[in-house]
């Protein structure tokens, strides 16, 4: 299976990119390769948190295809960040970010849907330049702060981010002061994913190394199971095989 999985957060509930990195660096190698992509419209971090640079990434490839979006031009604009990860950065300025996903449009992220990526939308709001992503995922994990207003800012999110993706999965960053059922009826979601509160993992991800090990790295790979990220792909046509990501 193949597909894309989106990752954002609410105001008060930080922790998105953090469990985007860590759910594409937690899928096996074997699995298959995994593209991380940073669509966050408020400026992207991952490349500068992993110890890479802007470029090449998603302005290079706006630029590369302003008249057609095509699925095999992504290939020439990541940057390769592990045994399986493949980074497509974002430009660190908010205004160049929002612009570039806005020109990349609604073909980028149908593309994206035929590969194995996951990608950090940063903070949602419902004029988001990463909706279409959100439309086109195979599931949007909605980070929750589990405090009161952590949990009040995350309701509407859900709301209008259940009317756009056909599933969204509600994680609560650690379990106080609510527990996973006083969150899920809060948000007004079925039930949730605890992801560990996990400072150790962190700075192991934030110095380019991986922590598929740790807490939060077992949490990210069960996700990813459950997600259906780090099932192989079929047998690749001979066209897919020269676009896979
Ligand atoms: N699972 C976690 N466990 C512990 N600390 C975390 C976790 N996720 C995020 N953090 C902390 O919160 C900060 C912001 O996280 P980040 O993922 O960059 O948030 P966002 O992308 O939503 O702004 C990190 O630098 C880290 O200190
Ligand atoms: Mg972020």
């Amino acid at each position: 299976m193949s597909g894309l999985v989106c990752v954002t957060g609410s105001k008060g509930s930080p922790g998105a990119t953090t469990l985007a990195v860590a759910l594409a660096t937690s899928v096996p190698p074997d699995a298959g390769r995994v593209l991380l992509v940073d669509a966050d419209p408020d400026g992207g971090d991952i490349a500068a948190l992993l110890g890479g640079g802007s470029n090449p990434g998603l302005v290079t490839l706006a630029a590369a295809t302003r008249h057609r979006f095509a699925l095999d031009e992504v290939e020439r604009h990541v940057q390769p960040v592990g045994d399986n990860v493949a980074l497509l950065a974002a430009p660190p300025g908010p205004d160049q970010a929002a612009s570039t996903l806005v020109n990349l449009g609604p073909g980028f992220a149908e593309s994206l849907a035929q590969t194995r990526a996951v990608a950090d939308l940063g903070r949602w709001r419902p004029d988001s330049p990463a909706a279409d992503l959100v439309r086109a995922a195979t599931a949007t994990v909605l980070v929750v702060h589990p405090t009161v207003a952590g949990v009040a800012h995350a309701r509407s999110v859900f709301a209008d981010l259940s009317s756009r993706c056909r599933r969204v999965v509600v994680a609560p960053r650690g379990e106080r002061p609510y527990g996973p059922d006083e969150v899920a009826a809060a948000v007004g979601a079925e039930s949730v994913v605890i992801v560990p509160v996990d400072r150790a993992a962190v700075s192991v991800l934030a110095g380019g190394r991986w922590a598929r090990r740790a807490p939060l790295g077992r949490t990210a790979r069960a996700l990813g199971d459950q997600l259906g990220l780090t099932a192989s792909t079929e047998t690749p046509t001979e066209e897919s095989a020269e676009v896979a990501v």
